[in-house]
C-alpha cells in the first residue's frame, strides 16, 4: 500500500507522524462501500450499529450518514489495562449499551481489530443478550496480529503491521483528529 492522497500532515502532528497511508478520500470511499452493503443486507430488519469507543467515532459519524435503511446507534466503552495487559485479553466494560439487544439485528462496528481479543471480549458478552443476529464491521483490520479467529462482514482495508494513527486511531490520545491514516515515525515508539 504506497503513500497516497494530496494531503500534507499538519504541523502540529509532524514531530510523530512519518507519512499519510490513506487518504481521506479512500477512506470515504470505503465507508461509502461499506455503508451500502449494510444499507442492502440490512433493509427490512432495522439494524442496531453498536460502535466502540473511542477510535470508532469519526467512523460512525460518517457510516451512518453513508447508510440510507432505518438504523439505530448505540455505544459501548472498553477498557484494555493498557498494552501488555491486552495480549492476555483482560478488558472491562466502562460503558454499557443503553438498550436492549435480545432479538435484535446487531452490527459491531470497530476502528481496527488487532489480536482480535477486545472483540472477542465484547462479541462474548454481546451473545449472551440472544440478539436475533451479531456480525462486525471494521474499517481497518491487522490480519497479521491476530490470535483469535472471528469472521468479519465488512472490512474496508487490510493493514500491514505498521503503527498507525489518525481517522479515530490515536498515539497516545492524540491525532485522532486527522483525517486520513498515517504512519508514526518508528523512533516515536521504538520499533
Ligand atoms: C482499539 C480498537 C479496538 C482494539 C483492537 O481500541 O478500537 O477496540 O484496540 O485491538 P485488539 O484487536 O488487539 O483487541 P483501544 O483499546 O486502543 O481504545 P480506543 O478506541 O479508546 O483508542
Amino acid at each position: 500500500m504506497a503513500a497516497s492522497g494530496p494531503e500534507e500532515i499538519p504541523a502540529f502532528a509532524r514531530d510523530h507522524v512519518a507519512s499519510v497511508l490513506l487518504s481521506a478520500e479512500e477512506i470515504q470511499a470505503a465507508i461509502a462501500r461499506i455503508g451500502a452493503g449494510i444499507s442492502h443486507d440490512y433493509v427490512g430488519r432495522d439494524p442496531v450499529l453498536v460502535a466502540v469507543l473511542k477510535g470508532s467515532a469519526p467512523l460512525i459519524a460518517d457510516l451512518l450518514r453513508a447508510i440510507d435503511i432505518p438504523v439505530s446507534v448505540d455505544f459501548i466503552a472498553i477498557s484494555s489495562y493498557g498494552p501488555s495487559a491486552r495480549n492476555s485479553g483482560v478488558v472491562r466494560l466502562l460503558k454499557d449499551l443503553d438498550q436492549p439487544i435480545e432479538g435484535r439485528h446487531v452490527l459491531v462496528i470497530e476502528d481496527i481489530i488487532d489480536t482480535g481479543l477486545t472483540l472477542h471480549y465484547i462479541l462474548r458478552t454481546l451473545r449472551l443478550r440472544r440478539p436475533a443476529t451479531l456480525e462486525v464491521g471494521t474499517l481497518f483490520n491487522k490480519p497479521a496480529r491476530r490470535l483469535v479467529n472471528i469472521p468479519l462482514r465488512y472490512v474496508g482495508f487490510d493493514l500491514p503491521d505498521r503503527f498507525v494513527v489518525g481517522y479515530g486511531l490515536d498515539y497516545h490520545e492524540r491525532y485522532r483528529n486527522l483525517p486520513f491514516l498515517c504512519v508514526l515515525k518508528p523512533e516515536v515508539y521504538g520499533g
